[in-house]
């Protein structure tokens, strides 16, 4: 299983309890931070507008060391300023790909990003992280199936962790109206 992977699947399966079936998603900023400049750099991290409907994400790390391992993912969502709410999970990505079968949800996302990768090996992660045109319409089209969500300003904040130390955050924000 690539980098790739593990970024697209940690945001996809984060921003599948933000979306619900019949509200717009729409991504609002992205904020991307090294914590430590001799671990990562952020080669680019940026939303873009092509259109009216069609806006992306897209986002590459540099790792001079590996491994990242472990994921952390908090949402927040505004009221007077940003809450915690719902969620605040750290993840052993790794160990969650390597076990998809008893994690359904996992499955259900790395299927359909299979396509969109040309590498596969195993674990630790040796490249590059990248996120490429990670776009609104899909997402919205891959959360089917979800709870309601509360209409909103949310906040994803994921901290990248390398021998349990943050090595890097990304924040991204959106909307659900
Ligand atoms: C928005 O841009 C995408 C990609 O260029 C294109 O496929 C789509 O048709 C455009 N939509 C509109 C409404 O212009
Ligand atoms: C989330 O959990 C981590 C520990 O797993 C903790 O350090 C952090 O403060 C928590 N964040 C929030 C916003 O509660
Ligand atoms: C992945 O799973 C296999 C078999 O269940 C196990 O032997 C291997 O050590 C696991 N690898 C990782 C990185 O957890």
């Amino acid at each position: 299983m690539c980098a790739k992977h593990i970024v697209l699947v940690v945001l996809f399966a984060l921003l599948y309890f933000v979306v619900k079936i019949s509200s717009r998603f729409e991504f609002t900023n992205i904020e991307c931070t090294s914590l430590d400049k001799n671990f990562d750099t952020f080669e680019y991290c940026y939303l873009k507008s092509i259109n009216r409907t069609y806006k992306y994400l897209s986002l590459k790390v540099n790792l001079f060391k590996t491994p990242v391992t472990k994921v952390r993912g908090t949402l927040f969502k505004r009221y007077n300023g940003y809450r915690p709410f719902m969620f605040n999970l750290t993840v052993d990505a790794c160990r969650l790909l390597n076990d998809t079968q008893s994690h359904p949800l996992v499955a259900y996302f790395v299927e359909f990003l299979i396509p969109h990768s040309n590498m596969i090996h195993p674990c630790p992660f040796t490249e590059d992280l990248v996120v490429d045109k990670l776009s609104v319409g899909f997402v919205n089209h891959q959360a089917t199936k979800v709870l309601p969500f509360p209409e909103g300003a949310y906040l994803l904040e994921t901290h990248w962790l390398a021998y349990d130390i943050d090595r890097a955050v990304v924040k991204v924000y959106g909307t659900l109206s």
